[in-house]
């Protein structure tokens, strides 16, 4: 390739771990986005099992999770015929690219990274060196296919620039101007980052130990209208403007999933919900929330009661991945230089 920029076709592709039960944040950062650049966009949607195992995984659970994680993409909408939808660990090219941008990517890079200092937390010496090593397996994820666009939620905006800094290098380090694309974040809208709806400021997630702070994606209607009506807000009703949110994280987070859910801007939501009390508005996001997620939540059951036939999505889905990522992976090895018979 002679270009020094990448002038190769788009492609999408994103991943979700299986490790816990997927919740709104989940939905409305990842899924959403993937169900509508299907259908514009040649799309890969990965199950990261061997991103799961940076933590301690059950062996006898970790594909069920896997199947599941699978039957969320189906159920939100996701159509296995036109995306490729496939887990991790079915395709090599991930963990040998992963060991070549072991030797690009620099410790410094990786000691910057937010996420692993909040996983490690104070155990950072019994960390798992996978943990610490976890963003350049997700580049090798994204740069096997050479993919161009990332859907995530933003608190993967930082790995994401961690992969452009990798793809950046290896072309510069091999002397292969473009061979790989920088990888662009798709970090869009109110649902790129849904807050806990305890604690306005922290993110809406599978670790936090209040499960109060979140709705499931398997969650009853029951389950959705109770945590709505729990959520913390203030006493005061909701602004009529975008600028009357400030200060109120909280309030923000609840008009932010409402848009979303909705598909509308936040601005339409308040010109609609301005002024009224949040007595109003909670039983009205709950009976959205109820109807949007209801249906979801009943295919991804019936799919959880099928494992074969999700089984043949993701063993279908691996052989197309697979097929991709052969030919790069060549031209990786030759650009290394590394020896073939
Ligand atoms: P994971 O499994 O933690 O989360 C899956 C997706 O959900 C998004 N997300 C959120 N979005 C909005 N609000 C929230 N509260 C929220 N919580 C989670 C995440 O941003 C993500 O998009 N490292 C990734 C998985 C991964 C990956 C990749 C993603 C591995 N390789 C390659 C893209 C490309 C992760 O841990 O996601």
């Amino acid at each position: 390739m002679s270009d020094s920029v990448y002038s190769g076709p788009e492609r999408v592709f994103s991943g979700v771990q299986p490790s816990g039960r997927l919740h709104l944040g989940n939905y409305l950062g990842a899924l959403v986005k993937f169900v509508a650049l299907q259908a514009t966009h040649d799309c890969m949607f990965c199950v990261v099992d061997l991103h799961a195992i940076t933590q301690p995984q059950d062996p006898k659970a970790l594909a069920d999770q896997t199947r599941e994680i699978a039957a969320a993409y189906l159920a939100a909408g996701v159509d296995p015929k036109r995306a490729i939808v496939f887990p991790q660990s079915a395709v090599s090219a991930h963990a040998e690219l992963g060991w070549i941008f072991n030797c690009v990517a620099r410790m410094g890079w990786l000691e910057r990274m937010t996420q692993f200092k909040d996983k490690s937390g104070k155990d950072r010496e019994r960390s798992s060196v996978g943990l610490f090593d976890y963003p350049v397996l997700q580049a090798a994820d994204i740069l096997a296919y050479r993919a161009t666009h990332v859907p995530v939620g933003e608190d993967q905006k930082q790995h994401l620039e961690l992969s452009r800094d990798i793809a950046d290098r290896f072309n510069r380090e091999f002397n292969a101007p473009g061979f790989f694309p920088l990888p662009e974040p798709l970090i869009t809208g109110p649902g790129a980052r849904v807050m806990s709806l305890r604690d306005g400021s922290k993110k809406m997630s599978k670790s936090d130990p209040s499960d109060q702070s979140r709705i499931n994606l398997l969650d009853s209607a029951d389950e959705i209208a109770n945590k709505i009506k729990r959520a913390t807000t203030d006493p005061h009703p909701l602004p009529e403007a975008e600028d009357g949110l400030k200060d109120r994280p909280e309030v923000e987070n609840l008009v932010g999933i409402y848009a979303a859910m909705s598909g509308r801007p936040v601005a339409s939501v308040l010109g609609e919900w301005g002024g009224a009390g949040f007595g109003k508005f909670k039983p009205a996001l709950a009976d959205l929330l109820v109807e949007r997620l209801g249906p979801v939540t009943a295919e991804m059951r019936r799919l959880m009661g099928d494992p074969a036939e999700v089984d043949r999505v993701l063993k279908y889905g691996a052989a197309r991945a697979a097929a991709i990522a052969a030919p790069i992976m060549a031209e990786v090895r030759a650009v290394v230089g590394f020896w073939r018979g």
